[in-house]
């Protein structure tokens, strides 16, 4: 089973996220149902939505981008895990963009997983590298380190098979899934894919397009 997760990060209104489901649904995704998970993360707003449109669809479920630290009550706006509960089955916690700009710390990272686990939400743990705290308790860690992130399109410039191997190891990556994510796209997905020793892929920029992001899916095979 690989696991394919979409990070929207902060893209799309309301009517594109419309025109992706209804064009990533109409794709041919049954021969890959049992052998990928396929999760898609939006921005919060789209999250119920979503959930409704992929209902008959097992193998796909959403997650969310983040989730508040704060257990709930006095914290205007945030969104906590008991607003998610029942909602999404996981979350991308920790990923480099919030670490860098919106600071999030290891002690905040730490509380974000407790939430998520008290919800019954699976924590999809981003690390950069080895100074990043792998936690026991995540099902999920995803291998990105910042510079192979790409700039919106998906092509920036991606880690090679080797090197995310190589993450595994120095990350002390064992029980948990190891998912690699940094400028996975959809002429490089294969590589990845066919390892044994990856779990999954967490494409960003090629997951923003219906058509990059089923190709990705087929990459499996
Ligand atoms: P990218 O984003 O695929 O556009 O590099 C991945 C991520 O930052 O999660």
């Amino acid at each position: 089973m690989k696991y394919i997760i979409a990070n929207w990060k902060a893209n799309k209104n309301y009517e594109e996220v419309k025109q992706w489901i209804d064009s990533f649904l109409s794709y041919n995704l049954e021969p890959y149902s049992h052998k990928v998970k396929v999760i898609i993360c939006p921005p919060f707003p789209f999250i119920p939505y979503l959930s409704e449109k992929i209902k008959s669809s097992p193998f796909i479920k959403i997650g969310s981008q983040d989730l508040s630290q704060f257990d709930g009550g006095t914290y205007t706006g945030e969104v906590v895990g008991k607003s998610l509960f029942g909602l999404i089955s996981y979350a991308i916690i920790g990923h480099s963009e919030r670490r860098q700009f919106i600071y999030e710390t290891e002690e905040i990272i730490q509380k974000k997983i407790d939430q998520a686990l008290q919800n019954n939400i699976s924590p999809i743990l981003c690390v950069r590298d080895a100074n990043d705290k792998v936690y026991d308790l995540v099902d999920f860690i995803v291998a990105e380190p910042p510079n192979s992130i790409s700039t919106g399109d998906g092509f920036g410039v991606s880690l090679g098979l080797e090197d995310v191997l190589k993450m595994k190891d120095t990350l002390g990556i064992t029980t948990q899934k190891l998912i690699y994510g940094g400028s996975v796209n959809e002429k490089n997905a294969t590589t990845y894919l066919r390892s044994d020793a990856i779990d999954g892929v967490l494409p960003g920029g090629a997951s923003l397009d219906p058509k990059r992001f089923y190709s990705i899916i087929t990459a499996v095979d």
